[in-house]
């Protein structure tokens, strides 16, 4: 169902995420993992806001801190008072936070993340990976879905708008081929800012030796690592995948559950790089301009800060864990069950069900997957009352009931079995 009000928004969606007409339909509230549409129907919630509500909607603490903070003012330009104490709670668990720098949403994170590391080592060129996604700048949305091979590390837009001397700018590479990686910046080592990463690619999880390896090639060219933690922030531990796998990039872009659901992300690491943005430093040519009306609003930050303190109370990313496995388990039984090809890729936190055999490490063998039958079965499983995204992954929350996890994995069995009888599986 759309909404009456439909035509005055272009495509009757906010960015690229549109349902299809028959599941379509309005969200009217939420609470925990449910979501209510506002036509009254219920639906376990496997989007959560494409990934901050970490903890649930309308989290009771969460709740509490926003209306408390609202009646104090909502947002003020100068320095507040909540915002240096959610800076603090990320660098005491953050591994590479040393400074914090507040900005309004993923993508500007990591468009200061890379901005700061051209400044910083005066170089112009970075390198991205094949299908990572860093949010909607004219940087990033290089290289995301190429629809034939394209030839590393030449960087095809995916957007029309942007300027092609900015893909001159852009290197793209393979995830997870060190090799490859390595070979593509000799040439051009000495002119090379940064190499952004997220550090598992939407679901694809880094080889061992992956990461640490990106370390060692920034080191040896004076690169700056830079991680995109904006989904893997304090969801796949703490301190994020830093922590997880143990390498430690020189700056870090973190988003979504640090605004607790309302606009916040930020840039944190070397407090040396990080530094480039105070206003009245000396000129050296290297000074960083950063603005935004509302970077570091106190009702955002107010709300991260009480999510935040939940997630660390509950050992959030740990419980995520449990809970994401409960369903990952239940849809694999269901698909061996039916004798469907289904794979659960990545963490449970944000598991990605594919149909494929064989192991999934790149954009291309992940393109290579039945991706037909991965948008039918989330459109089968949304008519089932369960919303996902469709093709994409399975967001997980520590709001998640059990009774809620049973029906999402009764719905996979008849969304697989739907499918399957229609002949996708050969
Ligand atoms: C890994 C990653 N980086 C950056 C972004 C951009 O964040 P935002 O949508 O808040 O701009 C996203 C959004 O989904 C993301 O998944």
């Amino acid at each position: 169902m759309n909404s009456p009000l439909a035509d005055i928004i272009p495509g009757n969606c906010f960015g690229t995420f549109k349902l299809p007409d028959p599941v379509a339909f309005v969200a009217a509230r939420a609470e925990g993992a449910s979501l209510w549409t506002t036509d009254g129907r219920e639906f376990v919630d496997c989007v959560l806001g494409s990934g901050p509500m970490m903890i649930g909607h309308a989290h009771p603490q969460v709740i509490a801190a926003i209306q408390e903070q609202a009646v104090r003012g909502t947002t003020f330009y100068a320095m507040n008072d909540v915002a240096p104490r959610l800076a603090a709670r990320i660098a005491e668990i953050v591994p590479c936070a040393k400074a914090v720098k507040f900005v309004s949403d993923g993508a500007e994170a990591t468009f200061y993340a890379l901005r700061l590391a051209r400044a910083f080592t005066r170089r112009d060129l970075i390198l991205k990976f094949e299908g990572a996604y860093h949010g909607h700048h004219d940087y990033s949305l290089h290289g995301l879905k190429p629809s034939r091979g394209a030839n590393y590390p030449v960087a095809r837009p995916d957007s029309a708008g942007i300027p092609a001397a900015l893909s001159e700018t852009v290197l793209v590479a393979p995830y997870n081929d060190l090799e490859a990686t390595r070979q593509l910046i000799a040439p051009i080592g000495d002119r090379l800012a940064a190499i952004i990463v997220e550090p598992i690619q939407r679901s694809l999880m880094p080889r061992p030796g992956f990461l640490a390896g990106l370390r060692d090639l920034c080191d040896r060219t004076g690169a700056l690592l830079i991680f995109d933690e904006v989904v893997t922030g304090f969801r796949i531990a703490l301190g994020g995948a830093q922590e997880a796998f143990g390498v430690e990039p020189d700056l870090c872009a973190l988003g979504k559950v640090i605004g607790g659901g309302l606009p916040l992300a930020a840039v944190a690491g070397r407090r040396d790089v990080l530094e480039l943005t105070i206003p009245d430093r000396a000129d050296d040519g290297r000074s960083v301009y950063v603005s935004g009306t509302l970077n570091g609003n106190p009702l955002a930050a107010a709300a991260g800060l009480a999510t935040l303190d939940i997630i660390i109370a509950g050992n959030a990313p740990a419980r995520l864990k449990e809970i994401g496995s409960k369903i990952v388990n239940g849809f694999l039984e269901a698909a061996k069950k039916l004798s469907v090809p289904l794979q659960m890729i990545g963490p449970p936190a944000f598991a990605d069900p594919i149909f494929g055999e064989g192991e999934i490490s790149d954009y291309r063998s992940y393109a290579a997957t039945n991706r037909t039958a991965a948008k039918e079965f989330g459109i089968e499983l949304l008519k089932r009352g369960i919303f996902v995204h469709p093709a994409s992954k399975l967001y997980m929350s520590i709001a998640h009931t059990d009774e809620q996890i049973e029906l999402a994995c009764t719905a996979s069995y008849e969304a697989m079995r739907t499918i399957r009888d229609k002949g996708r599986f050969g």
